[in-house]
């Protein structure tokens, strides 16, 4: 048992001590907006020493322990005739519950434990709304349109303590959200404790550095548990248990991500004999040749599976570099001795042979949507993060899967203008475009979509060094993934933002560090409104072909009128590897007042301002003048997300206008720039 307070379910029962104005509130203040609320007459007034309660109920029974943490709150009614808040549970499953509020006393009913517990969630988020003193009478009906709802929290870019994961379990019940994902293992630290490899949590889980991007700044070198330096850690099989436990009385469970074959650098550094150059800081990714590899891989499950009892087991399978094997002999071996034709056969070889271990033990798989390549294991559930192609596909044949695209459920991603926000990895997802996904793409039959096990939000930390700093990235933004996972697809953005404003301050009350969601900037404002240009429609020649994966609207974007929001990633920016060069035929010999285009900064995402603009013009398109060179004045490593506008004045005549842009030399680097804006008078 395991419901020992933390702060906040202390603040959390201190609701009760309102400010003199009084207020009612209703189904229609919550988050997650309930399915169902048929208004009554009149109003319930909340009892100034809290609700009475008592409880019938049919299943083995936790909720009383659960209320007791708030006993300012609920305390039991020493008669049943005398209770204002009658619970009535029965045997069943499910996280439905109805809530009948009637002027002198509250009904809920729900066929299960953890439908009573998401119903006694309602009332605290109703009750705890500043100024609440009535609230309105009438029949919640309410239940989840999907069973996954997730946050994944990544310990480890940037260790978290448990009491930190204790207090967003706690926020996390307060929105019926209920799977905790937890990415264990990457190349920045190793951080469950495994006990026949020691190496992982003496060695592995440790770094000289304490933030990940000052650790990848100087080589990217872990230390020893007692190095004086050491930084990091890990959680022991106990306080996992402990945890579990935690998570499990508020309807959440803790699903853990052991990450094979790829990222896992930390592995190949501690037991080099795992990787196929066999020497440590070389390989990111597991040898698939070894069998030691895959008694690694069973020993460290076997222990998971100890710890967890999560039916899902995630075994990340994302972004594995595959680089080594090519030339590994032991993973030749491999692909000769199974027939593998290529190197995505050899990971799907890998992800098949787990999940066969896996569900012998009667436990399934969860992967990212890399899984997919080479062939999907049978019983498999894919998480689709490069978008939603990958999971359609896998619900296509019949898979399950868990919703996460970068674009709406990456909250990494900044989710307000970069100038006024930390650092981050890039990208832009505001509340708004968060709440905008629909999961259900509109391709799949109903068939298909009921194996749409739901959907979560992945908070990546390689930029999140603090706590504090985390919890402002989840909250409002879990918000939106809490009400997409649990209410009917019906979206209204202002209401949904006046309610999270609301949530928000109540979290803030509660110590959460949230952020400032009624200061939001907002997007680009330049993007807002058409552009002025006086290239508007012109034709455009590439002497430098834009990227595939980003050409926007194609031939025409440069001169649309149009300019980028805050990302690369909204199909308004047009990228290009290396350098940019391109011609604008404006069709007749024009006076040009000047040349400007816009480029964008975001080197997290190797994206970089050109080093320097040239600008040349021609009447005839053969014989070009160059009108001005204008240099970069930005530290091409400068941390922040910016734009900066590169603009030349003239006053020559010209048909043809040429812009060059030198591309910084980081390798890899991108150059991204949105409209070249001509003025001709
Ligand atoms: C991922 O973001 N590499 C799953
Ligand atoms: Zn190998």
């Amino acid at each position: 048992m395991n419901l020992k307070k933390t702060l906040v379910s202390t603040l959390l029962a201190s609701v009760l001590c309102l400010p003199a104005s009084a207020a009612t509130v209703g189904a229609s203040d919550l988050i997650p907006r309930p399915t169902e609320f048929i208004r009554g007459k009149g109003s319930f007034t909340i009892p100034s020493g809290g609700f009475s309660y008592s409880i019938k109920s049919q299943a083995k029974e936790n909720l009383s322990d659960y209320l007791s943490l708030f006993p300012e709150l609920f305390s039991p009614a020493d008669k049943t005739s005398k209770a204002n808040l009658a619970i009535e549970i029965g045997k069943g499953s499910g996280e439905t519950y109805t809530i009948d509020i009637t002027p002198r006393r509250i009904n809920v009913k729900a066929p299960s434990e953890a439908g009573a517990f998401y119903a006694i969630q309602s009332l605290i988020q109703l009750t705890g709304i500043k100024g609440a003193t009535e609230i309105q009478t009438g029949k919640i009906s309410d239940s989840p349109r999907f069973a996954h709802r997730g946050l994944m929290f990544d310990v480890s870019r940037h260790f978290r303590s448990v009491d930190f994961l204790k207090k967003q379990i706690d926020a996390m019940a307060l929105m019926k959200l209920n799977k905790l994902h937890l990415h264990f293992t990457d190349a920045a630290g190793w951080r469950m404790e495994i006990e026949k490899y020691p190496r992982l949590t003496e060695f592995a889980a440790w770094r000289p550095q304490a933030t990940w991007q000052d650790w990848a700044d100087n080589g990217a070198r872990y230390c020893e548990k007692n190095d004086p330096r050491a930084s990091g850690g890990y959680y022991t099989k106990n306080e996992l248990r402990d945890l579990i436990d935690y998570a499990a009385h508020r309807n959440i469970t803790v699903i853990p991500e052991i990450e094979i074959p790829g990222h896992s650098k930390e592995v190949t550094s501690a037991y080099p004999e795992l990787s196929c150059a066999g020497v440590p800081y070389t390989d990111e990714d597991l040898c698939i040749g070894k069998e030691a590899t895959f008694k690694f891989i069973e020993d460290v499950l076997d222990e998971v599976i100890e710890v967890f009892p999560s039916a899902y087991i995630h075994i990340g399978g994302d972004e594995a570099s595959k680089s080594g094997w090519r030339n590994c002999p032991d993973c030749q071996a491999r692909m000769k001795s199974e027939g593998l034709k290529d190197v995505d056969e050899l990971q799907s070889y890998a992800i098949h042979r787990v999940e066969k271990y896996l569900n012998s033990k009667g436990r399934d798989i969860i992967g990212w949507d890399e899984i997919l390549e080479g062939g999907l294991a049978p019983n498999a559930t894919v998480m689709s993060w490069r978008g939603t192609e990958g999971g359609i596909t896998a619900l296509k044949s019949g898979h399950k899967v868990v919703m996460t695209p970068g674009e709406f459920c990456y909250i990494d991603y900044t989710q307000d203008a970069a100038f006024k926000e930390p650092v981050s990895i890039g990208g832009f997802t505001p509340l708004k475009k968060a709440y905008s996904y629909e999961p259900v793409d509109s391709s799949l039959t109903s068939e298909e979509a009921s194996n749409l096990m739901g959907l979560q939000a992945n908070l990546w930390a390689e930029y999140i060094p603090t706590d504090a700093h985390a919890e402002y990235m989840y909250y409002p933004r879990a918000f939106a993934i809490a009400e997409i996972g649990w209410s009917t697809p019906e979206k209204n953005y202002d209401d949904f933002h006046r309610r999270a404003l609301v949530l928000n301050a109540r979290l803030d009350s509660l110590g959460y560090n949230t952020f400032d969601l009624a200061n939001e900037y907002g997007e680009r404002r330049e993007s807002l409104t058409p552009v002025v240009n006086s290239a508007i429609g012109a034709t455009v020649e590439y002497t430098t072909p834009y990227h595939s994966k980003y050409p926007a609207a194609g031939n025409s974007t440069l001169v649309d009128g149009i300019r980028g929001g805050w990302t690369y990633g909204d199909k308004r920016w047009q990228g290009f590897l290396g350098d940019f060069e391109a011609i604008v035929d404006l069709g007749e010999n024009r006076t040009v007042h000047s040349v400007a285009a816009t480029f964008m900064h975001a080197p997290g995402a190797w994206v970089h301002l050109p080093d320097n603009v040239t600008v040349e013009i021609s009447t005839d398109g053969i014989e070009f003048t160059p009108v001005e060179t204008l240099w970069s004045d930005v530290d091409p490593m400068y941390p922040k997300i910016m734009m900066k506008n590169f603009a030349v004045a003239t006053d020559a005549k010209a048909r043809y206008v040429k812009v060059k842009a030198k591309g910084h030399n980081r390798p890899g680097a991108w150059l991204f720039t949105d409209e070249i804006v001509i003025n001709c008078p």
